[in-house]
């Protein structure tokens, strides 16, 4: 299984896209499913931006595998993601049509909806990946209506099985249905059930053996794409670092959204101009001044609308408190100034709440910004899950070397068995013979005495 994954060196092209993250754990595994099962139909229920799905697309392009793909998502939401708006399915299906138009069909439609289309033959798909609402209804739903679609021997994979909140089902559901099907789960990344539409003892695919047939410890398993995992996590920390974005959220009655937003990459060290045009908010505008692990020091932020040409708002240094700071966002105590610590990727900075009139289409954002990166502690993690990273990687190749020793074992016993065997008639002729001197010696023996008896007499009488 493991002398030549891809996941060692996936790099996948959508990583995180609309700040949503919740499957970038699996991406490593999906490219080793993807290149070790070489499915013919991948089919996926519940995209958004489509962090899954175009990662078994990039997997299937790299591995240059013959391949149909569809995405089946209404794209407007669902009780669990919340209600999103029209931009998410157009940057979806330009992504879609620049990269893998040549295979891959987006379905807007419902689950439902889309099992009557003629692409979905009943015991077709190879790879079904659920990931709509998560509900327990909503799931069960979902598997019983699509199983019959899936080819004998067919994988289906489950997300969100270890979320346990809300309204969550998906670990009941998973409880249930692991135990009908060869199953392994992994439980980062919010979770991800794979499941096998057969019986273990048909599964000949290596890759699928090693995980489902219970010979490779599942611990080491999962620990080693929970390493990939991580590898892919700092690798696009670092990315952002080299090459931060500065960022600005206009919300609606929704919320905060990447449609309702505009970005702008800033040179680190010096002070950078930030000027951006965004729809006029429904809440608080918010400042997200990096991506990445920094100092951050922001100033002069006015707010103003282009069409009018007036200031709305402009940041006055003695009244700084109007200015609140949240995320991975830490203000620090400076006077009239603005100056923040992010430990993470995701700072915050909200400006008050503003009134603006009817009529404004947009409404502009200027300020300035100065990142001071301090990267030594993400450099510091890095260097300590890589050198893990490739001790897993040969702890995962001697566990292989370790099943080949024990395939050559178990065909030298069946030879050596065999051989015995073979010998049985053999043995039988030997022991036949060893019966038969038995008797003899015995006949001699019993012979000699009686002639020495005999000559005993002989004596006395003469
Ligand atoms: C959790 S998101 C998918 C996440 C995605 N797989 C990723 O990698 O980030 C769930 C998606 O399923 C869609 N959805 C939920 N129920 C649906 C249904 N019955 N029919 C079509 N789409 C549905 C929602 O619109 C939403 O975009």
């Amino acid at each position: 299984m493991f002398p030549d994954l891809t996941s060692t060196r996936f790099q996948p092209r959508r990583y995180c896209p609309g700040g949503v993250g919740n499957w970038s754990g699996h991406l490593p595994f999906a490219a080793d499913l993807i290149a070790c099962t070489k499915p013919s139909l991948v089919v996926e229920l519940g995209t958004h931006y489509g962090e899954s799905y175009f990662g078994f697309c990039q997997a299937i392009q790299q591995q240059e595998i013959s391949c149909r793909a569809f995405a089946v998502d209404t794209w407007k939401g669902d009780s669990q993601t919340g209600l999103y708006s029209s931009a998410v399915f157009a940057e979806v299906s330009a992504h879609n049509a620049e990269h893998y138009g040549s295979f891959s069909t987006l379905l807007p439609m419902s689950f439902d909806e889309a099992l009557s289309c003629t692409h979905f033959a009943d015991g077709t798909i190879d790879l079904l990946h659920l990931d709509g609402c998560h509900t327990y209804d909503a799931i069960k739903h979902d598997f019983e209506g699509w199983l019959p679609k899936v080819a004998a021997g067919g994988i289906i994979l489950i997300h969100d099985i270890s979320v346990q909140r809300d309204n969550f089902g998906a670990p009941r559901f998973w409880e249930e249905v692991s135990a009908r099907f060869p199953s392994f789960a992994f439980h980062h990344s919010c979770g991800l059930g794979v499941i096998a539409n057969s019986e273990a003892e048909q599964l000949e695919n290596p890759f699928l053996t090693a995980l489902f047939g219970g010979k490779c410890n599942p611990r080491v398993i999962r620990d080693y794409y929970v390493l990939c995992a991580e590898r892919l996590h700092y690798a696009f920390l670092v990315q952002a670092e080299r090459n931060p974005t500065c960022q600005v959220f206009s919300p609606d009655a929704t919320g905060y959204s990447e449609e309702r937003s505009a970005s702008l990459a800033v040179s680190p060290g010096a002070w950078a101009d930030v000027e951006v045009d965004v729809p006029v908010p429904s809440g608080r505008l918010r400042l997200d001044p990096v991506n990445c692990v920094s100092a951050v020091e922001v100033s002069e932020i006015v707010v103003e609308s282009p069409s009018a040409g007036n200031v709305l708002w402009s940041l006055d240094p003695g009244h700084s408190d109007q200015v609140l700071c949240a995320g991975t966002a830490i203000r620090m105590p400076e006077d009239g100034k603005v100056i923040i610590l992010s430990y993470g990727d995701d700072p915050q900075v909200y400006l008050p709440q503003l009134e603006i009139p009817d009529g404004d289409g947009s409404i502009r954002v200027r300020f300035s910004v100065r990142i001071d990166r301090f990267s030594l502690r993400i450099h510091r993690d890095f260097r300590i899950v890589e050198p893990l990273l490739v001790r897993y990687s040969k702890a995962c190749s001697a566990a292989s070397n370790l099943e080949v020793a024990h395939a050559r074992a178990q065909s030298d016993l069946a030879r050596l068995r065999a051989d015995y065997n073979a010998c049985a008639q053999f043995r039988q002729e030997a022991e036949a013979e060893v019966v038969r001197m038995r008797s003899m010696l015995n006949a001699v023996s019993q012979r000699s005495a009686s002639d020495a008896g005999h000559s005993r007499e002989d004596e006395a009488i003469s």
